[in-house]
């Protein structure tokens, strides 16, 4: 069967969302480096990223995180991620307060992107394995996680 009709289990969404947003972050870091990106061109990539990360962490916290405890035994994973995710929307306000793409946002969309890599690799490591292994129902999550991130995408457009 195609990839694209097998429907993703809760864990691949959440990749593959992880996968797309180090794409738009390798694109803005390109774009800063070699300093040929238009300022424009560079918000508008930062506030995409921006949103996306922004549906990411609401249908993780709303719903992924909740399943979670209910199931796994280890509250200090999931605190640790939440705050991880504070962290990062605090960043996201700074840089969509940010009335231009200079030097400053350049620095500081490259300090999210740290922040980003270093969350991903413990829900990848930590959480992600703790979750298959617990007796739950990982396609079911996925189609509810794909809903609301629909939802929220529509909302945000
Ligand atoms: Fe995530
Ligand atoms: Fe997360």
């Amino acid at each position: 069967m195609p990839q694209a009709l097998i429907e993703k289990d809760a864990c691949d969404l959440l990749d593959a969302d992880h996968v797309a947003v180090k794409h738009l972050f390798v694109e803005y870091a390109r774009l800063a480096v070699a300093g040929t990106g238009a300022d424009a061109d560079k918000k508008a990539l930062a506030q995409k990223i921006c949103n996306e990360l922004t549906v990411h962490a609401r249908i993780e916290e709303e719903i992924f995180y909740p399943a979670l405890r209910k199931l796994i035994d280890a509250p200090e994973l999931l605190d640790e991620a939440e705050a991880e995710h504070q962290e990062a929307k605090d960043m996201i306000a700074r840089i969509e307060s940010m009335p231009a793409a200079d030097a400053a946002m350049d620095e500081l969309v490259s300090a999210l992107a740290r922040a980003v890599e270093h969350h991903v690799k413990e829900e990848r490591t930590l959480i992600f394995p703790k979750a298959r292994a617990a007796v739950m129902d990982l396609d079911a999550l996925g189609q509810q996680l794909k809903q609301r991130q629909q939802e929220l995408e529509a909302e945000m457009a």
